[in-house]
């Protein structure tokens, strides 16, 4: 008999799978639920994408019998204008996650440091996972990035910092200013990631833009950006970094060839012409943040102000059984203890529709007892 496990790399054995929102039709599947889904684990947009993303690849259908064009050239094109960068400066990818294992896969040495954020995106502790590098990760009361804390952990093994502006899954934010300070205490020792996933979602009067920042000349700064929330096109994969030319290039000598397929790159550059569907998306969230903080605030819940699509809510008690609850009611939500907080959970901001009715039957879970609580002030 083989011994296969021989054959795989002994710390890969140690590389926790990430764990993504339930899908729709698994929950339909595993809970014989035949009526409405309301799926609120993925910070995706509920409005959908923009009609003239779907348009473009209706065009392009008749064409996915040739490859992609590997070097993105046109959307390259669009985004050095889009954001007055370089084209060699731009990497894009199949999803930002892409770029981020690129990232990874271009810096991190066995036993080399990578800073983040605990909570903070998923993918970033699996990348130290892959590569045997040493996470260090930071938490804060407030659930933040506490980027002055992460300052004072650089050493000379650090190699990659990573910084989810807003933080997935808090939604917390860390503005422009702070940024700056931060970036004067690295003094260019190790490359910092501003993850801009959501981005257009934030209304903080200190925007910190990570590209200005690069421009400004911070040339240890990679900017980080999505086409899977506010354009609505995540089941396209796209999204793309900004960086120092020279990792660019590496980056993409690395990425595997024709990543980003076809419909993707005519789909997101239709979408971003697409202004009205991104305004529409962004008030529809600013104004179902307000509308969840009121019912939040009215059923006593403790919850982050967000500058994301999504809101962190701790429940106070394990979550989990409120969790296993709202899924059989057909309401997914994404569990704390995927990030290591077993009392919190993130929800997507959803259409008002769908966010009523996740009030709803949060209401029915709270008002059942389900978890510890006994009663709530309804
Ligand atoms: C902070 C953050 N960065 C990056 C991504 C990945 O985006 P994409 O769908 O482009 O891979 C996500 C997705 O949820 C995210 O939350």
């Amino acid at each position: 008999m083989v011994d296969i496990s021989s054959f795989i790399r002994p710390h890969l054995k140690k590389v926790h799978p990430y764990v993504p929102g339930k899908p729709i039709a698994e929950v339909q599947r595993d809970f014989g639920l035949t009526g409405e889904i309301v799926k609120l684990a993925s910070n995706e947009n509920t409005l959908g994408p923009s009609p003239l993303a779907i348009e473009a690849i209706k065009a392009e259908l008749p064409n996915i019998w040739l490859y992609p064009e590997n070097s993105v050239y046109y959307l390259k094109q669009e985004l050095a204008k889009f954001h007055d960068v370089p084209v060699n400066t731009i990497v894009v990818g199949n999803g930002a996650v892409e770029v981020i294992y690129l990232l990874a896969q271009a810096t991190l040495n066995p036993g080399d440091e990578t800073i983040m954020g605990q909570p903070a995106f998923m993918i970033y502790e699996i990348m130290a996972q892959m590569h045997d590098a040493t996470r260090i990760a930071i938490g804060h009361p407030d659930f933040k990035n506490d980027i002055g804390a992460f300052a004072e952990q650089i050493t000379d093994r650090t190699k990659l910092i990573w910084i989810d502006n807003p933080n997935n899954p808090t939604g917390s934010y860390c503005p422009r200013s702070e940024v700056i300070d931060f970036l004067k205490k690295v003094d260019n020792r190790c490359i910092v990631v501003l993850d801009e996933a959501y981005q257009h979602f934030v209304d903080h009067p200190d925007l910190c833009d990570g590209t200005r920042l690069f421009k400004e000349g911070h040339e240890n700064v990679v900017t980080l950006r999505t086409f899977s929330k506010v354009i609505g096109l995540a089941g396209i994969r796209c999204g793309y970094g900004i960086m120092h030319p020279e990792l660019a290039r590496m980056l993409d000598t690395l990425r595997i060839n024709f990543s980003v397929n076809s419909l993707a790159q005519v789909a997101v550059i239709a979408a971003l012409k697409d202004h009205e569907h991104m305004k529409k998306s962004r008030d529809a969230v600013i104004e179902g943040r307000k509308y969840l903080y009121g019912q939040f605030d009215m059923l006593g819940l403790k919850y982050n102000e967000t500058q994301g699509n999504f809101i962190w809510v701790d429940f106070g008690y394990d979550s989990k059984e409120i969790n296993d609850f709202l899924l059989h009611e057909g309401i997914i939500i994404r569990p704390g203890w995927i990030f290591g907080c077993s009392t919190c959970a993130r929800v997507s901001i959803g259409n008002r529709h769908q966010n009523e009715l996740f009030i709803e039957k949060l209401i029915k879970a709270l008002q059942a007892g389900v978890g510890k609580r006994s009663h709530v002030p309804v």
